[in-house]
């Protein structure tokens, strides 16, 4: 079996796929062929020689040895290993070119080592051929897997030097007393060349130097001996930057961590152009220099490490070189001395980190002409002179934080603070990105934000704001947050009055900002304390449609949590608010959810709906109104998130028109009859089935809500509205019936005098309360009751969408006709 095998190889050895290996005594050469490391062991190729079949083949200097492979692909499984040894320390030294030798070697992946021994106290130095060489951490790879690693040797101790790709910045790389070249080719390289040479040099007293030269705009990344080990205790290294005169380099560090030193202390050292003699000694967290023109050189100093816990020192730095970067040589003054509590930052953009090879220009901020940071802060209280070396200014930010704090009210209620951008950073030509407003008080303290000139639109899928920039407004409790959501300027928003922490955060967007913020509009102060989280004072134009929604609007509203909008309806129109769904989409676990909606006038009535009834069909108001949204605790995630719009219509009525047209229509009148009949009865008459949207219990059934209005509401008031109830009634039955142009009307008129203004309360959450809804729920709503006006209201019975719903509000639901008309005229929606 086995001299089968021989003959075999013996045979195989005559054929062209075999291999003679010469190596000569001089060159203290030894070849090693075996099975690659990442090779599982069952894939075996052997190796015959013409005495023997083995898995590893070592042929030794002076040998000549020919051998084939008993395999077809042997460079799946083989790799080959060349060490030469160059011994300095007895004779002289080799030195020159480095040849890849021998040649002629079979295609199997290899590395060359070349193992140079020298004294402790001679230099030896490697320099490359270009393009040179660029490094990288020690597990990357190079894009052409040829790899270049140097190592040298602290007395037993092997030190990583670093390890690189071809084609970068690193001309040379000079070490101490020995050094370990390993040049790692894939089995399909054409490589010829090993690309460097070894020189004598005297001692550099230290571990290594690495040169690096540049010829254009570029960046290299640079790492400390061993990294991301720690850097070899009390050592020294250095890397020498070759810079052009016309170009600017800037020391970037991007990564590094300390050791923890028993004796001396880490540090890096500059010598700077221009400031020969001493070096600049800076800690590793201090702001590296920047902007240096000309050649410079930088130096590692470990430390004595403590035994017990050395820690670990590494430092991987980015060196930037490029143009200089402010040719209109501008300065910018930044006075902040008479702003409070502002902090201002300029930052890179973030970018996503594109190519690793391509080079990035860097933005640097300077204070002086060498103190350049990548990002700086600014805080008031003093005046900054700033300039950019930046090539392009869009890839830096400003973000700015200010702080208003009112912890006693008394000393800032009158005080109206203007939250606006100061012009010290709207003048900049750096894009502000955002601007933080932090509004701090305790709890008994509430703020106001106005927009009195500009308003504030909310930022709604149906309405987005397409301005230059947009306020976000949070608050804050206990670590919870309430989003209010995103506002714009140029909506009806007038007033925001809102509880707890208050964080508004404005934010850009495109290059308007810097003509709009010549206008700015937002103000706020501190007021005393609100029992809603918030209130919206909604002030819209006439020809306005104005969509909102609650806070929170993707999470809900938490539980419990009542917020009010106080809608004022322009003079002489009326208002259509509607739900843009019709439910609230909820189930209440505690409590219970409610949307009430209530005009500011004496013994208005309140639409109410809970969580389990369907939401008001579109209401029509002719008075300023409250609507206001309370949550419950529901019983799974699903909180509640509502949007409405309001829009508006003139007003238009004729008195004798409408008394034709009811005399005309007879059926209308008996039940305009009947409606008058309830509206002055309401509160002593159990409910008529037939008119049953008149219903008015629910109001009685809320002793909070009556007791509240009581309190406000002046005496002799309470029949005048009754009085004009009725005659709105009439005039929204008979608008429908006709639908004509009618001139106005006095009774018409927008009530604008003093009304209750206390927004609609809900609920207070309790059983008690429970109980005294639920009883609401037993007077007569059935559908088919409901639905009965609306036969006669409306003409197009489609749509009605009656079921369920729980109108109490006397003017609504039959007001809603006369907007239906002008639907039709096309002047609505
Ligand atoms: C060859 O290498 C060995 C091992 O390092 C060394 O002892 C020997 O002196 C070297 N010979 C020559 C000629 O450099
Ligand atoms: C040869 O090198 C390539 C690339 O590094 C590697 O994928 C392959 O496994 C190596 N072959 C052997 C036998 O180690
Ligand atoms: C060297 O790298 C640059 C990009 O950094 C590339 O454009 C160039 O082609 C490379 N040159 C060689 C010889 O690989
Ligand atoms: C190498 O440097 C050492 C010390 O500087 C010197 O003695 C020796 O002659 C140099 N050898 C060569 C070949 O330059
Ligand atoms: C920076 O250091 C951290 C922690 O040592 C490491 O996770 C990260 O990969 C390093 N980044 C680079 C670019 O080396
Ligand atoms: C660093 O630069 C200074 C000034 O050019 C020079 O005196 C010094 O020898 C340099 N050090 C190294 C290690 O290159
Ligand atoms: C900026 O300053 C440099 C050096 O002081 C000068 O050469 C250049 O002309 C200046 N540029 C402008 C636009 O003033
Ligand atoms: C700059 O940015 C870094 C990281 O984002 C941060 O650690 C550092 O504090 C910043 N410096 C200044 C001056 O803002
Ligand atoms: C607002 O924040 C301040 C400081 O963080 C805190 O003392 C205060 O209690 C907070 N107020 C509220 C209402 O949470
Ligand atoms: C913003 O939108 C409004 C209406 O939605 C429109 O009138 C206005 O022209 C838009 N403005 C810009 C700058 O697009
Ligand atoms: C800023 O306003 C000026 C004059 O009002 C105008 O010429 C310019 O186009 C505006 N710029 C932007 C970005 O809107
Ligand atoms: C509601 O808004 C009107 C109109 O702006 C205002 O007069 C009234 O005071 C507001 N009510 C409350 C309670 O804020």
């Amino acid at each position: 079996m086995a001299a089968g095998l021989l003959l075999a190889a013996a045979q195989l050895l005559q054929l062209a796929g075999s291999f003679a290996i010469s190596l000569r005594a001089v060159d203290n050469i030894t070849v090693t062929i075996k099975q690659g490391s990442s090779v599982p062991p069952i894939n075996y190729c052997k190796i015959c020689t013409s005495q023997t079949c083995t898995y590893e083949l070592r042929i030794t200097a002076g040998v000549k040895e020919n051998f084939a492979f008993l395999c077809e692909t042997p460079e799946k499984y083989l790799v080959m290993e060349i060490q030469k040894n160059i011994d300095c320390t007895s004779g002289p030294c080799p030195f020159g070119d480095v040849h890849l030798q021998p040649s002629e070697l079979p295609r199997l992946n290899r590395t060359f080592f070349w193992d140079v021994k020298a004294n402790k106290k001679v230099g030896l130095e490697l320099k490359f051929s270009t393009p040179w060489l660029r490094q990288i951490g020690p597990t990357d790879t190079c894009p052409d897997l040829i790899t270049y690693s140097i190592s040298s040797c602290i007395d037993t101790t092997t030190v990583s030097i670093g390890t690189f790709c071809r084609n970068g910045s690193v001309s040379r790389v000079k070490v101490q007393g020995g050094v370990v070249m390993a040049l790692k080719l894939p089995w399909n390289s054409e490589l010829t060349t090993s690309g460097f040479n070894i020189a004598n040099r005297s001692s550099i007293k230290r571990l290594c130097v690495i040169e690096s030269t540049f010829k254009g705009e570029t960046s290299a990344t640079l790492m400390s001996a061993n990294y991301p080990l720690g850097f070899p205790e009390d050592e020294l290294m250095t890397w020498q930057f070759v810079v052009p005169s016309d170009l600017r380099a800037s020391v970037i560090f991007r990564n590094y961590s300390l050791s923890n030193c028993e004796r001396k202390e880490e540090r890096v050292e500059y010598y700077l152009p221009g400031l020969f003699s001493s070096p600049e000694v800076f800690k590793l967290s201090d702001k590296q220099p920047a902007n240096i023109a000309g050649n410079f050189n930088l130096s590692l100093q470990g430390c004595d490490y403590d035994d017990q816990n050395p820690g670990i020192l590494s430092l991987l730095f980015q060196i930037v070189v490029q143009h200089p970067q402010n040719e209109e040589n501008a300065t910018y003054l930044i006075d902040l001395v008479k702003e409070r509590d502002i902090s201002i930052t300029i930052q890179p953009k973030s970018r996503h980190s594109g190519h690793p090879l391509q080079f990035e220009p860097e933005c640097l901020i300077c204070k002086d002409p060498r103190t350049c940071e990548r990002n700086v802060t600014l805080t008031s209280g003093t005046i900054y002179r700033i300039f950019f070396l930046c090539y392009d200014l869009e890839n830096l930010r400003i973000t700015a934080e200010k702080t208003i704090a009112c912890w006693d009210l008394k000393r800032c209620q009158k005080k109206i603070y203007h939250l606006t951008v100061p012009r010290a950073i709207s003048q900049l030509p750096v894009r502000l990105d955002k601007f933080i407003w932090k509004l701090l008080a305790p709890e008994e303290i509430n703020v106001e934000i106005m927009s009195p000139s500009l308003k504030l639109q909310q930022h709604i899928q149906e309405q987005r704001c397409n301005t230059s920039y947009s306020y976000g407004i949070v608050s804050t409790t206990k670590g919870k947050e309430l989003n209010l959501g995103i506002f714009c300027p140029g909506g009806s928003i007038e007033k925001i009055q809102m509880r707890d922490n208050i964080t508004i955060s404005l934010k850009t967007f495109g290059r308007g900002f810097l003509n709009d913020s010549l206008n700015q509009d937002l103000k706020m102060s501190f007021v005393p304390f609100i029992k809603e989280e918030c209130i919206f004072t909604v002030i819209p134009d006439p020809k306005a449609q104005v969509y909102l929604q609650t806070p929170n609007w993707l999470e809900g509203l938490p539980p419990y949590v009542s917020v009010s909008w106080n809608i004022t309806v322009p003079s002489k129109q009326v208002a259509r608010l509607a739900f843009l769904k019709e439910r609230m989409d909820i189930a209440c676990e505690t409590g219970r959810a409610y949307v009430n909606i209530q005009e500011q006038k004496p013994k208005a009535e309140e639409t109410v709906r809970r969580e389990d009834e369907l939401l008001p069909e579109p209401l029509h108001m002719y008075h300023h109104f409250w609507v206001n949204i309370s949550n419950c605790k529901p019983v799974n995630k699903k909180q509640l998130s509502l949007q409405f719009w309001v829009t508006f219509v003139p007003q238009k009525r004729d008195v004798t028109v409408i008394i034709a047209v009811v005399v005309g229509v007879a059926g209308a009148l008996s039940i305009i009859g009947i409606v008058i009949c309830c509206t002055r009865k309401r509160k002593k008459e159990s409910q008529n089935p037939e008119v049953g949207t008149y219903n008015v219990n629910i109001n009685t059934q809320m002793p909070g809500r009556r007791g509240l209005f009581k309190k406000r509401r002046q005496e002799n008031d309470s029949h005048v509205y009754a009085v004009i109830d009725d005659a709105m009634v009439y005039g929204d039955l008979l608008k429908e019936s006709n639908g004509s142009v009618n001139p106005e009307v006095d009774v018409y008129r927008p009530f604008d005098g003093p009304v209750g203004d206390t927004p609609p309360t809900p609920p207070p959450i309790s059983f008690k309360r429970d109980t005294q809804i639920s009883n609401s729920e037993e007077l007569p709503f059935g559908p088919e009751r409901d639905s009965e006006p609306y036969t006669f209201a409306h003409h197009k019975p489609e749509e009605t969408r009656g079921n369920g719903d729980t109108s109490v509000n006397s003017t609504g639901d039959v007001g809603m006709s006369f907007l239906e008309s002008k639907e039709q005229e096309g002047l609505v929606e």
